[in-house]
């Protein structure tokens, strides 16, 4: 496999971890397994708190332990649910990704179950990038 793993094994290391996800409230396990350039592995989960809008998501989780192990580069996310095919990002996750890996591919299931990859900037045309601050 020219380039490193098949899309296929980077769907699997995150239905091997959609167990670890903490979703009581919505019963919605969501897994992200997020693949750096040197093909290090970055698991996220979604992480659910009674106080509702305090849960986060898999993908974001995914992405802010990358950043705190100082990995290379993002490559790719696989993201992956036991119970819906695909799962793509919220818009939040959209935003925070795109700012740190403008770059990253997404990887998800069709409905089949076969893998497809959408590059993240197609999902996020014309985002906000930076702001100048004021005087
Ligand atoms: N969730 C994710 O983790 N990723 C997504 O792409 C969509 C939503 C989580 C957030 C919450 O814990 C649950 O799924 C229901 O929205």
């Amino acid at each position: 496999m020219p380039g490193g793993r098949a899309a296929a094994a980077l769907l699997a290391e995150a239905h091997a971890i959609l167990g670890r996800s903490v979703a009581p409230h919505s019963r919605f396990r969501v897994a992200a397994v997020l693949e750096d350039a040197d093909g290090a592995l970055h698991p996220g989960v979604n992480v659910e708190s009674a106080s509702f809008s305090l849960s986060i998501c898999a993908e974001r989780n995914a992405l802010f332990g990358a950043l705190a192990r100082a990995a290379a580069a993002p490559r790719r996310l696989a993201i992956v649910s036991a119970t819906l095919r695909p799962v793509l990002p919220c818009g939040a996750c959209r935003q925070v990704l795109l700012e740190h890996a403008p770059d990253l591919l997404l990887l998800v299931e069709r409905p089949d179950g076969s893998p497809e990859e959408i590059p993240l900037r197609d999902l996020l045309p014309r985002p906000f990038r930076e702001f100048e601050p004021g005087p």
